[in-house]
């Protein structure tokens, strides 16, 4: 690389971290001093925010006359709020105002030091406006794309200068979302890359180095989530309310994955997915639903829409995930092999626990990965009598029950009514891996399989997970949380009961499992 010289000088030192409520008044002692920002929409205003917070002077250019200005003014009123909230300083105000310029030409950022494009998500446009780039700057400037889903290798590809270019992937809102992937084309300097690690631990954010593979990390481990919600409601196996209310209260994710697709828009969503999904060759780990088209077809994009999966409309109220529960005597149980000791004493608390099946009582089962219906098949238990709890994730606030086709009625409600005299209970209809171990065990096997093709390291998966989806825990922590040995066994036996490959497990897991090593054990 022509200008390795300047790019030996690292600033990775934790140290450099601005935290979030403070500023510098002169620029971090680095070689990145000036940085440009090419379009000045959602991302680029962003990223100019924490930049000039962190001392960087910062030159703005968008092609729509004037957006560079606006931007520029949107910032400082954010900073404005902040000052009147007394998390910023009238002193901080001053200098930050001091930082951001709006620029007329792109010619006008030729002397920064890092340039960082976030204008449409067009690889043709970006392409033209990374060769003018590479030649209106000195050798000394990086540059870099906020792509989203673009490869930078196909940004980069024939520029004369795609040593110096780069992939700086920020979140939104860019100051609220600490996580940066930061991803090298097939020709970035690694000199290049330290220097994007270090500046952007200088902004307070959290750099992860990923591979440039089709929607990085953090949307691409996302798809487990939200495409394996989606396919238990193509198994109509339970309603959206119902599987949302099961991945808060028993797996603490902040929203179900129904609630996060209204959040971000369906017509975000289905974008991202699709795109991965194909950019993946079809692989049927990432296949989505027909449900999730049409419901952009239809327009029910979610919130903006007032209506999505839910409605949002005035007035409207949300369907109950809870079963609703019979007056009935309490039925004793007898509990079937396999219900380990602790739920047997959960059980035990709230009714008589039967030593032997008397032939009329309910029956508890604990499946791992199988429906009630092969659970039955497999033991010769009688399937009208039998009631299958999910005993992975946390049972304190809500328990999730199932059973066969045929089930007694009877013997269901006094089953259900048992568990809902201290929690809630959501009754789905019968499912190989209910409703938490088949989205846990897909977001952990998607996590394995990013370990496997060395997409980032495994720590810095579960680190970009949490901080770029708000998971409670990231996939492995979860393969862990779930034990990895559960983990495997749910997806063969969801595999083998719907010859459906997208449960194949990743290597990694099975490996892993196979000799009892720690999950994140490196090859
Ligand atoms: P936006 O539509 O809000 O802003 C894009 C800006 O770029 C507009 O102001 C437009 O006038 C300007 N622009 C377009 N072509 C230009 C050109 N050739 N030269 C100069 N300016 C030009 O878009 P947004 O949401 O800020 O996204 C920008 C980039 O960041 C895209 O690549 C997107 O995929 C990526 N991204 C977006 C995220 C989001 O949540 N919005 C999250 C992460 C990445």
């Amino acid at each position: 690389m022509a200008q390795a010289n300047a790019m030996n000088t690292r600033r990775a030192d934790s140290s450099d971290t601005a935290p979030d409520n403070m500023t510098r008044d002169a620029a971090p002692s680095s070689r990145i001093k000036a940085i440009g920002i090419v379009g000045a929409g959602a991302m680029g205003a962003g990223i100019a925010q924490v930049a000039a917070t962190a001392g960087y002077d910062v030159l703005l250019f968008d092609q729509r006359p004037g957006a560079a200005e606006q931007a520029c003014g949107s910032v400082l009123q954010r900073i404005d709020r902040r000052v009147s909230r007394g998390r910023l300083s009238e002193k901080d105000r001053a200098m930050i105002g001091a930082h951001l310029k709006a620029q007329k030409e792109l010619a006008d950022l030729a002397s920064c030091d890092l340039i960082i494009e976030a204008i449409v998500e067009d690889l043709d446009i970006k392409r033209d406006l990374f060769v003018a780039l590479a030649a209106m700057t000195g050798p000394d400037t990086i540059l870099v794309s906020n792509t989203s889903s673009l490869p930078i290798g196909a940004i980069a590809a024939g520029n004369p200068q795609a040593d110096r270019i780069a992939g700086l992937h920020f979140f939104n809102p860019v100051p609220v979302m600490k996580l940066v992937e930061v991803i090298p084309g097939p020709d970035t300097h690694a000199d290049a890359m330290a220097c994007l690690m270090g500046f952007v631990r200088t902004l307070g954010h959290m750099p992860v180095q990923v591979r440039d593979t089709p929607g990085f990390l953090v949307n691409y481990g996302g798809r487990a989530f939200l495409t394996e919600g989606l396919a238990l409601l193509q198994d109509c196996v339970a309603e959206p309310t119902q599987i949302d209310a099961v991945m808060r209260d028993c797996w603490g994710f902040s929203m179900g994955p129904f609630e996060l697709m209204d959040l971000t828009g369906t017509d975000i969503n289905l974008a991202v997915t699709e795109f991965i999904h194909q950019s993946s060759f079809s692989d049927p780990r990432l296949r989505s639903t027909f449900r999730h088209r049409y419901q952009f077809q239809t327009g029910q994009l979610g919130r903006k829409a007032g209506r999505g999966y839910y409605d949002y409309s005035d007035g409207a109220t949300r369907p109950s995930p809870d079963a609703k529960v019979e007056a009935l005597p309490a039925r004793a149980i007898y509990l079937a092999d396999g219900v380990d000791v602790e739920i047997a004493n959960l059980a035990a608390g709230l009714v008589q626990i039967l030593q032997e099946d008397d032939g009329e009582c309910a029956i508890l089962a604990a499946p791992l990965g199988e429906d009630c219906s092969a659970f039955c098949a497999r033991t010769g238990l009688d399937p009208r009598r039998v009631m299958a709890l999910d005993v992975t994730g946390s049972l304190a606030t809500r328990v999730t029950l199932m059973a066969a086709p045929g089930v007694r009625a009877d013997i269901r409600d006094s089953v259900v009514a048992v568990f809902a005299k201290d929690r809630q209970v959501t009754l789905i209809a019968d499912s190989p891996g209910f409703i938490g171990q088949r989205i846990v065990a897909m977001i952990a096997n998607l996590g394995c399989e990013m370990s496997q093709r060395q997409l980032a390291r495994p720590d810095d998966i579960d680190t970009a997970m949490r901080l770029g989806l708000n998971y409670p825990l990231g996939p492995l922590e979860l393969a862990d949380a779930m034990g990895a040995g559960a983990v495997f066994t749910i997806l063969c036996e969801i595999q083998r009961l719907t010859g459906d490959d997208r449960y194949r497990p990743s290597s990694w897991l099975r490996r892993r499992v196979e000799l009892g090593l720690p999950i994140r054990q490196p090859d």
